[in-house]
Formats: structure tokens, C-alpha cells, sequence
């Protein structure tokens, strides 16, 4: 039984302290309210064979969205594998797993239910302000379930540091600036010289200021054999990246800044300031490559995720992830860096094309009238042959929306008339312009688990929506392209549910419907969220017996495996029809190799990571030139510089030709072109020769939903290219109006009712 009981403790430490720091602490204590109560939704839902701990932290379980548990999922897990991974360390001395600004976590309780025969010999400890480290010794004290597990336990009293010991497990309840404390305290309850430390901060001591949180990490590494382990925020591309701004803001306001990123933005920034301080090796690494990493998550592990929480929002997890490091370090110079193959070399030190595109931007604002992402493309013409530009169903400020927005590039208000009978409201579906065949909408999907079969096409000279050939399998996050001029079009992957990645592709033609293709070649692996492009020609037929009526080829890039991590795929594809037989696709890889002479000599440069994209947009030129648009890669954000990539393949082998931000430095001031999140953007190539990226936009983590609110209109050119895109700068493509779909059900009553209610007024589509 406990021997003493205690209230929550007073005065004595926080001794010294005026009124207005207090308050500040206070607001720190409280970060560790939101953090909690997410990990408690993450324990509920992916770890339902365990005992629960954190339900005794938090009064009310909340399940959180899938974006914020997957996140936290991770955390969680990569503290749990560091600590797991030093506890099974064979070591002479006692082992200290020591958490700095410890929260409510429950690291201890966690890891002697886990790996209960590691632990034995170890002590946890957590320190806190003395505050908040008295609530969680309440907590304790109240649940058996939490105290029974620790032998030898007493509470201390209010005026210790020392709030609760045990054999097991330590509270000790002191402000993280003030080290000789706490290492009195740690004097009283381990011999130091004889132990062997972890150190966990998990988003902890950047709420201190810097030079105090570089104490901590410096005295850390004066405590004999020692490892850190630190996980926080970093703005790996700047303070101006969408997710950077919306996170620092979020802090601000909550008057808790992070100010760590302040002068530790970058990994490698992270990894000098802990070999400054004290630490022989240090890796830094970013949360996002943890999640791909075989150190951290086996394919099985990470498939189960799916089967647990439907999951979509894979761009979103990448830019948040992004922003968070861990850093691993050791004191032992015995102790191999423990994550060196995750490190990612950051700005010049990965190859760099040689060439930069010239780029001519046309920002046009629309404020918050067409908020939407993961919608699709349309064209559009009116009866003088005049373009306009639509943005297609996809998700809105709200929920998923089922309308139209659409572009003009004029001033007149002249627009289109259509019926508005169509599509169901949906996301991530696509849509291939056919021609005089019209659009093809297909798939989509509502929720994760709920994708879509139906397609329809928009036909361009009834201006209406027709129902088509259903998909032989619900499909969205698909790739999609028209083959060539013809009315064809291809699709290659796509997930049919929450789990599983279609293994087809598939053909459409206006009259036929849907075929399945045959396979052939063994590079392919089944993909979702791919870049997927046809060459502007079309093959001449082969000569051998019964050659082909014709054939197709094109590029497939990246997109995602089953288990969530990046393909490095970049596949030359043939599609071949002949006659009645069956459409047969065959690919063969492209090479990688590393030629750099012979590429630098064309300008070009091998690829690297920033080439396996998922989500991105892609538009082939008419020089065979491949331009990739926005998207996310599997290590790192894409950096500024890499928004826009221009591949170019020849004899087989793909190489960068450019690349370039959507702004040009200097260009204009950032209060008027907004830096543009290139995330669930719908992109246009226009009759004119622009590209147009229209709206898009991301859910940042817990810190709010980043909209571009505009389009970017962009020419591009190389710098060898005599027609600089100076010269001719894109127009302004504006937001016109949103056009509703309706429902078939509704009938041709309603639809006759919408034309002629939009008769009079030309701009009606
Ligand atoms: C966001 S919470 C994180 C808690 C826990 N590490 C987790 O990940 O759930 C930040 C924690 O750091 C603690 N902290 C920040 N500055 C501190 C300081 N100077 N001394 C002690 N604790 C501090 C806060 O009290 C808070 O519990």
C-alpha cells in the first residue's frame, strides 16, 4: 500500500517564480491536454488487446480524426521503438529511461506491460513541472491498476521534488531550467555513475527557450553513457511552406510558441546541435521517413493500420510528418548511429538539376468562394469556341461537394449552358477529356471505404452529363489518361476500398465500355495516386504476324504501394489493340542509372527521391517533356525549388531535365502571390499554352485547412528556349461561378426548369 497520500504540491518549487511566468508555464502545462487526449483516441482504437493507461489521464475519450490518430499512431510508436530498443541493449549498468516534460504519457506502464522482461532492473522517469506532475501523481495514487504494477512506492511531500518513488518508476516534479535540481533529485533515487540513460523529449523542450533547452540536451550528455531521443517540430522548407505557417501560427496563438525552429529548422541544424553539444553521434530524421522505414514498421504492421482506421489522407500525413524530426543520439562511441540510412540529405546535397525552368506566374485571387480540393479538371467551350476552365466535384470548405467551378480567362461575363443533372458528390475520381467524345468522369469515392463505380461523361455538344459504363470495380485515387488524340482513355491502379489497391488496367472506349487489359512485363507493381501520361502520338503498328491495329505509350511514375509507402516505379508503358482481342499493356522499367557525366552534358541530372510522387499532377508537352506538379514525396517535403520538375526520358532512360518553383524569386512579394499548397490541385493545360492550377489545399494536421485560394496561371520555358516566358505573361484565369449538380432523380422537369431559368443569363454552365 502507498505510504503517504498528498495533496497537489504548492509553492516550494515553482519558488521565484513571478505571476506572469507562472501564467506562461501554465499555457505550456496545458499543450500536454490536447496531446493527451489524442494519444488516449489512439489507444482506443489501434491497440485494442492492450491494457489502456492513458483512459485514466483523460476524463472524456474523444475519437479523433483519422489524420490526427495515424499521426499520433506514429509518435507513439517511434518513442515506443527507441525506448524498446535501449531497454534490450545488453548493458553492466542499470538502465534510466528518463522523460523530459513527460506530459501524462505512460511510457513506464506502457512498456513493462510490453516488454515486461527488459524492464526488469529498469526505472522510468518522468519529470514535469511540479504542477502538472502533481496531478499525475493523483492520478496514480487513484488507480490500482496504475500503482499495484510498483514496489517500494511512496509520495513525497509538497515541498519535494521528489513527488512519488518507487523501484520502478519516479516522479519528479521540477522546471526543466533549472538542471542542478534536477539532477539532485535524480542523485536520490539512481547511482548515475553506474546507470545507462534514454532521454525522451517528445515535443517538450521547445517550449523552453532555446539556450535553456540546449542546456537540457548538453547536461544530458554529461550523464555518462547516454542516449537522446528527440521529437519536434521543424520547418524543413521554410517558414513560409503552408503547413510551416499554419503550425507556427497555431502556437502563437494558443501563446505557446515553438522556438526551436527558430534556430534549429532544418535536420541537419538538428543533428549539428546535438554533436555541438556534447553528443558523438547524432541522426536526424524526419517522422515521415520513420513511417516507411523497416526500423521502424515491417509491411505487415503498416497494412494492419489500414484494417484498423480507413485511411486517405496520405499527402496531408506526409507534409505533417514532414515537419516533425526525430533526432537519435549516443554519448557511446561504441553504438552505431542507430538511424544513419534514414538520414535525408537536405537542399544543395541531393543532386540538383543543373537547369532552372523559367517560369512567368499569374496569380488571380478568388477569396473564399471556391474552396475545394481533390476535385478534377474540365474544358470547356462555348458556341464561339471560347475556353473555359472547371474544377469538378472534389471536397469543399464543408464536405465533399457535387457542383462546378468555373474559370474564365475573359472579362465578359459569358459562360455556358448545360444540364445539371449529373454526378454524385466525390472525391479523389478523375476526369479525361475525350475530345468531341466528351469527359469522362470516373470512380471516386466518398468516405475511404466507399469508393464509386459510376462514370459519366460530360458531352461536349449537348452540354449534359450522360451516365456511361460503370468501372468493373469501385475506384478512386486511380490514375487516369486519354490515349493519344483518340477518344480512348486508360486507367492503371487506384484503391477499390480502404485496403486494397486495384491490380488492373483498364481501357475505356465510348462505345465498348470497360476492358481489362493484359499484363505483360514483370516490372509493374500495383500502384495508387500515380502520375500516368500518354505520348502526344500514337504508335505505327507492328509488322509481325497479325500486328497491332494500333498502339499507345506513355509513362507511369510513383504513386503508392498497398502498405502507404512511395513506389519507385517509372515505367515506359505500350498498349497494344488488336481488333477483338483483348487491349494488352506491357511495361518496362525506365533506368535510373547514374550516367551524371553524360546527363550533365544535356543539362539533365539522375533522378532522385523528389521524382517518386504521389498525388502529384502531371502534363506532357509536345516535345515528349514531362512536367510533374506539386504532390508529395517519401522523405522530406518537395522543396520550393522542386515544386515543378521536368523530366525528360530518351533511350530509356528518365532524367531531370529542370526544375523550378511556382513563384520565381523576386518575381513579386509574397503578399501578392500566396505560396500555393500544390496538394488536391486541379491543373489545366489551356488552349493557349498555360498551365492553370486551380484550387487545392490541406488539412494540417490539428492546426487548421490551408486553401489556395486562387488560380496560377504559368508558362514555362527552358533557359535555352527562345521564347522566354516573359515575353507572353499568362493570363488571368478567374474564378467565374460555382455551378450545382443535381441529382437524376430529380428528372428532366428540373432540368428543363435549370435551362430555362438560365436562358437569359449567358453565364449560367
Ligand atoms: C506537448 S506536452 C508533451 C507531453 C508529452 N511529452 C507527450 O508527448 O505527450 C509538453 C510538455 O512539456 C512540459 N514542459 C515544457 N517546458 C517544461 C519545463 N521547462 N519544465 C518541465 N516541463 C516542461 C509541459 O509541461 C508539457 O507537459
Amino acid at each position: 500500500m502507498p505510504k503517504k497520500t498528498a495533496a497537489a504540491p504548492g509553492s516550494g518549487p515553482a519558488k521565484g517564480r513571478s505571476t506572469k511566468e507562472l501564467a506562461q508555464d501554465g499555457l505550456v502545462m496545458s499543450t500536454n491536454s490536447s496531446s493527451i487526449v489524442s494519444k488516449r483516441s489512439v489507444e482506443h482504437i489501434y491497440y485494442p488487446d492492450e491494457p489502456h493507461f492513458f483512459r485514466f489521464f483523460v476524463s472524456r475519450y474523444q475519437r479523433r480524426s483519422p489524420l490526427i490518430n495515424r499521426g499520433y499512431h506514429l509518435r507513439l510508436h517511434v518513442i515506443d521503438v527507441a525506448v524498446r530498443n535501449f531497454l534490450r541493449r545488453p548493458s553492466s549498468k542499470q538502465k534510466v529511461v528518463v522523460n523530459l516534460g513527460a506530459g501524462s504519457d505512460v511510457v513506464p506502464w506502457q512498456c513493462m506491460t510490453r516488454y515486461p522482461e527488459e524492464c526488469q532492473g529498469a526505472k522510468f522517469i518522468d519529470i514535469d513541472f511540479p504542477d502538472l506532475m502533481g496531478k499525475k501523481r493523483r492520478i496514480v495514487q487513484e488507480a490500482p491498476e496504475l500503482h499495484s504494477v510498483l514496489t517500494g512506492l511512496e509520495y513525497g511531500d509538497d515541498q519535494s521534488d521528489l513527488l512519488l518513488t518507487s523501484n520502478e518508476y519516479v516522479q519528479i516534479g521540477c522546471d526543466l531550467r533549472q538542471l542542478k535540481r534536477v539532477e539532485d533529485a535524480l542523485s536520490q533515487v539512481i547511482t548515475i555513475q553506474e546507470c545507462e540513460f534514454i532521454f525522451i523529449a517528445e515535443v517538450s523542450i521547445t517550449y523552453m527557450e532555446t539556450e535553456a533547452a540546449d542546456s537540457v540536451i548538453q547536461w544530458a550528455s554529461t550523464l555518462g553513457h547516454a542516449e537522446f531521443c528527440l521529437l519536434e517540430q521543424i520547418l524543413p522548407d521554410g517558414a513560409d511552406h503552408p503547413f510551416a505557417e499554419m503550425m507556427v501560427r497555431h502556437f502563437n496563438k494558443l501563446k505557446t510558441p515553438i522556438k526551436s525552429v527558430d534556430r534549429y529548422p532544418t535536420l541537419r541544424a538538428q543533428q549539428e546541435r546535438f554533436n555541438r553539444l556534447g553528443w558523438v553521434h547524432a541522426d536526424a530524421h524526419s517522422l515521415w521517413s520513420a513511417w516507411s522505414s523497416d526500423r521502424y514498421l515491417s509491411t505487415e504492421e503498416r497494412m494492419k493500420l489500414n484494417d484498423i482506421e480507413p485511411f486517405d489522407e496520405w499527402e496531408e500525413m506526409a507534409i505533417f510528418t514532414s515537419h516533425y524530426c526525430i533526432v537519435s543520439a549516443h554519448t557511446r562511441p561504441d553504438v552505431l548511429p542507430p538511424c544513419a540510412d534514414l538520414r535525408v540529405e537536405e537542399g544543395q546535397q541531393q543532386n540538383s538539376p543543373a537547369s532552372s525552368l523559367q517560369v512567368g506566374t499569374t496569380y488571380t485571387d478568388c477569396g473564399k468562394t471556391c474552396l475545394r480540393r481533390f476535385g478534377a479538371p474540365m474544358k470547356f467551350q462555348d458556341q464561339l469556341g471560347r475556353e473555359f476552365l472547371g474544377n469538378a466535384c472534389g471536397l469543399g470548405g464543408v464536405s465533399r461537394v457535387r457542383s462546378i467551378d468555373l474559370y474564365t480567362d475573359r472579362q465578359d461575363d459569358a459562360s455556358i449552358d448545360a444540364l445539371s443533372v449529373g454526378p454524385s458528390s466525390r472525391m479523389c475520381h478523375t476526369i479525361v477529356d475525350l475530345g468531341t467524345h466528351g469527359q469522362l468522369l470516373a470512380g471516386g469515392r466518398a468516405s475511404p471505404s466507399s469508393a464509386f463505380r459510376d462514370c459519366w461523361r460530360f458531352d461536349a455538344i449537348a452540354r449534359s452529363w450522360q451516365k456511361t459504363a460503370d468501372l468493373p470495380q469501385p475506384l478512386y485515387r486511380h490514375s487516369a489518361t486519354r490515349l493519344s488524340q483518340s477518344s480512348l482513355a486508360l486507367v492503371v491502379g487506384g484503391k477499390t476500398d480502404a485496403t486494397s489497391v486495384s491490380k488492373t488496367c483498364l481501357l475505356y472506349q465510348p462505345d465498348v465500355g470497360w476492358t481489362e487489359c493484359v499484363i505483360g512485363g514483370a516490372e509493374y507493381v500495383p500502384v495508387f495516386g500515380a502520375v500516368l501520361v500518354s505520348y502526344p502520338d500514337s504508335i505505327a503498328p507492328d509488322s509481325d504476324s497479325g500486328g497491332p491495329t494500333t498502339a499507345f505509350h506513355g509513362l507511369l511514375i510513383g504513386g503508392m504501394l498497398e502498405d502507404g509507402t512511395m513506389a519507385k516505379q517509372a515505367l515506359y508503358w505500350r498498349l497494344s489493340l488488336r481488333g477483338t482481342e483483348k487491349p494488352e499493356i506491357h511495361f518496362n522499367a525506365v533506368s535510373n542509372s547514374d550516367d551524371s557525366e553524360h546527363a550533365q552534358k544535356n543539362g539533365e541530372w539522375p533522378v532522385n527521391s523528389t521524382l517518386w510522387r504521389y498525388g502529384a499532377s502531371a502534363v506532357m508537352g509536345d516535345d515528349g517533356k514531362l512536367l510533374i506538379i506539386g504532390g508529395v514525396i517519401e522523405d522530406r517535403v518537395i522543396p520550393k525549388d522542386e515544386e515543378l520538375l521536368l523530366i525528360s526520358v530518351s533511350n530509356s532512360q528518365i532524367r531531370i531535365a529542370a526544375t523550378a518553383p511556382i513563384i520565381q524569386p523576386g518575381a513579386a512579394s509574397p503578399a501578392v502571390i500566396p505560396r500555393p499548397c500544390l496538394l488536391g490541385i486541379s491543373v489545366c493545360a489551356t488552349a493557349s499554352g498555360e498551365l492553370v492550377v486551380m484550387n487545392g489545399g490541406a488539412t494540417c494536421y490539428s492546426f487548421g485547412t490551408y486553401w489556395n485560394q486562387g488560380t496560377y496561371s504559368l508558362r514555362y520555358s527552358l533557359p535555352e528556349s527562345s521564347s522566354p516566358p516573359e515575353s507572353s505573361a499568362p493570363v488571368s484565369w478567374r474564378f467565374r461561378k460555382t455551378v450545382e449538380i443535381t441529382d437524376a432523380a430529380a428528372d428532366l422537369a428540373n432540368a428543363t426548369a435549370f435551362q430555362q431559368a438560365t436562358k437569359p443569363d449567358p453565364a449560367t454552365m
